[in-house]
């Protein structure tokens, strides 16, 4: 079954057929909301809204081991998780969407895998590709039948936050080869790979990162562009419902 976990500017999905909500608890507390049953298109889906039904959980906060975990415990295999990024490389400008293949993590002080006590032996999961090809060739696809325009791969940066980034930070992601910054993009991929889900990720950039344009970044800005972006990435999900 196909798992949702909804970014900024997605805590519902407005075509969603809401069947019934279950708070699951977990080994590690609790999730950061009721997980949602429903139907997306006819197709059965579960929805999580990753910092919580009214947006209250920062990045740092989100407890990304529990939304896996309970995602997984009830039958979910993909998930595509949703973001919104800042753009760094042309190719990323305000209101483009992408779907990366390449994650680099900047965060620190997470809970952050799921390996740490009770275990038979020391465990290293592989994440040379960290994202699953199926479902981000799935994305794809999904996207091109509506007409919506979307990026094929490219590398998030996930930084901590909640604070947005200096402008020397950014041209040192860049120099990493970071196409995009983010908040939440880790641990989430690597604890979706500890748990053998199939993750992908749909970003959609909402402003340039710092000291890519004059002045600061604003609120207003990143809301106008969420607002905007977020209708196109429905309909590339109402259509991978269906796949
Ligand atoms: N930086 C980090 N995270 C973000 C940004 C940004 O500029 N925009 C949206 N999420």
């Amino acid at each position: 079954m196909l798992g949702i976990i909804g970014g900024s500017g997605l805590t519902r999905l407005d075509a969603l057929r809401v069947d019934r909500q279950e708070l699951v608890a977990t080994p590690y507390g609790e999730p950061s909301a009721p997980l949602t049953f429903g139907h997306f298109d006819g197709s059965p889906i579960v929805f999580l809204p990753r910092h919580g039904g009214a947006h209250t959980i920062p990045p740092h906060k989100v407890n990304y081991r529990a939304n896996l975990w309970a995602m997984k415990q009830v039958g979910v295999d993909r998930i595509v998780g949703m973001a919104a990024v800042g753009g760094i490389t042309a190719r990323m400008a305000p209101g483009v969407l992408c779907v990366p293949d390449q994650i680099i993590d900047y965060t620190w002080g997470r809970e952050h895998t799921l390996f740490e006590t009770d275990l038979d032996s020391v465990t290293h999961i592989d994440f040379t590709d960290p994202y699953c090809a199926e479902l981000r060739q799935t994305l794809l696809t999904a996207a091109t039948e509506p007409g919506v325009v979307v990026n094929d791969g490219g590398t998030y940066g996930a930084t901590q936050g909640p604070r947005l980034e200096s402008s020397a930070e950014i041209r040192r992601l860049e120099r990493d080869g970071c196409d995009m910054v983010g908040m939440t993009g880790m641990p989430e991929t690597s604890i979706a790979r500890e748990l053998g889900l199939c993750y992908a990720c749909l970003a959609l950039s909402v402003n340039w990162a710092a000291g890519k344009t004059d002045g600061p970044i604003t609120m207003a800005e990143i809301e106008r562009n969420l607002a905007a972006g977020m209708g196109e990435a429905r309909k590339i999900l109402a259509n991978l419902a269906g796949a």
